[in-house]
């Protein structure tokens, strides 16, 4: 075995794995929320479209798609992993852990918080993504150029007050996940300094709040005005 994969498999390389993933993913939600405002840009869909012209045809975006799909992967099969692992060293489980004295709900409950999040990713893209790159979608033209008019997908799909009720609440939990993944991502990577640790901490609060704040917006926005 390599020291490549000897890395990779053992316990603090999955850990690593999965801070690295996590990281990135946590990336990839940023820039997803906030180009995704432009949903609120009341212009009909023009902007929106526009946008996610640009961001399913640009190679270099394209390269970036193809990590996050395998980061996706990556994370949740080493979730697996490291819980199963965690198991067999340790059925019973901690006392204190139980007790939640010294780890918080978040952070006991992230493989929950992650299948209810897998969840939800499987289903987002289902209706959006599978029906722009698979499926037959209306298109409008701007300027003289074609779009796919996935705008119209996502007003269908967001006038469903469950369909939007069911974002919101997943937005919840994705708060809680990212609650704690933030910092434990950055912990995992070796940062714990007296200094940056509580910086690290309060970044990761804020991510954790605004991230799905600003994504429960769009659905609640959709519904009501769009
Ligand atoms: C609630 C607001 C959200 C809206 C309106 C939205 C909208 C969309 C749309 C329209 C697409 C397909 C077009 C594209 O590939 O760019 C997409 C793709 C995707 N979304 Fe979302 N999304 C939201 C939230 C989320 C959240 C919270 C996650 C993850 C937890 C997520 C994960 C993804 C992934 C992984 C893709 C595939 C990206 C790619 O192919 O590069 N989305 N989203």
């Amino acid at each position: 075995m390599s020291w490549f994969t000897k890395t990779l498999t053992s316990s603090i390389g999955r850990k690593l794995m999965m801070a690295l993933t996590g990281l990135f993913l946590i990336t990839f939600l940023i820039i997803h929320a906030s180009g995704n405002l432009q949903l609120l840009a009341n212009d009909g869909g023009k902007a929106f479209n526009m946008y996610t012209k640009f961001m399913t045809t640009s190679p270099i975006i394209k390269t970036v798609s193809y990590i996050l799909y395998a980061s996706i992967i990556i994370h949740v099969i080493w979730a697996i992993m490291l819980t199963r692992l965690n198991q067999t060293a340790r059925p019973a489980g901690y006392e204190y852990d139980k007790l939640g004295q010294s780890s918080s709900w978040a952070s006991r409950s992230m493989m929950l918080l992650g299948t209810i999040i897998l969840i939800f990713i499987v289903i987002h893209m289902k209706t959006f993504w599978f029906v722009y790159k698979f499926g037959s979608i209306d298109m409008v033209s701007y300027d003289g150029e074609e779009y796919k008019d996935l705008y119209s997908v996502v007003v269908d799909a967001f006038k469903n007050p469950l369909y939007t009720g069911f974002y919101v609440v997943s937005m919840v939990f994705l708060a809680f996940h990212l609650a704690h993944g933030f910092w434990s991502g950055f912990q995992t990577l070796g940062l714990n300094h007296k200094k940056y640790t509580p910086l690290i901490k309060t970044v990761g609060l804020i991510i954790a709040i605004v991230i799905p704040i600003v994504f429960a917006i769009q659905p609640v926005y959709v519904y009501l005005f769009a």
